[in-house]
């Protein structure tokens, strides 16, 4: 697999400020991730893993929450789809084992950093960007 890196590209623009700026954010929170898997995570400190843990849970909860108050005040025709995709991420990173995380965190943030990577390609920018642009389209 191609070495990707947390750097935001224009194919992920929406056109939805919002959910850009939530977005980016996410992004913020690989790069910290990537940076560990860089320095092959020497040195790192249990609480710097779960603040990572805790960060995408919390990404995770609010921005899913905001994406689907917008679908929903719009009346988005893919909602029903759109939210078991959520659903599905959400519970992976819900379950992301932590003690598992603490001892082998190389292995097992390479295995989150993948995770995120396939979310990008899949749902960002095929889900979301679909959802934007529909939903921009009712507003006009
Ligand atoms: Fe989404």
């Amino acid at each position: 697999m191609f070495d990707f890196t947390f750097d935001w590209f224009k194919e992920l623009e929406t056109g939805d400020e919002l959910i850009d700026q939530q977005h980016k954010e996410f992004f913020r929170i690989g790069r910290n991730i990537e940076q560990l898997i860089v320095r092959k995570c020497i040195g790192v400190q249990e609480q710097e893993l779960l603040d990572i843990v805790c960060e995408l849970r919390e990404y995770v909860s609010y921005h899913f929450y905001s994406e689907e108050s917008i679908m929903r005040q719009q009346g988005y025709s893919g909602y029903v789809h759109h939210v078991k995709e959520h659903l599905k991420f959400k519970k992976y990173v819900m379950e992301i084992d932590c003690p598992a995380l603490a001892k082998n965190p190389y292995k097992e943030l390479k295995a989150i950093k993948v995770m995120i990577q396939s979310w990008v390609f899949s749902h960002m920018m095929g889900e979301d960007v679909k959802m934007a642009k529909e939903i921009q389209h009712k507003v006009k």
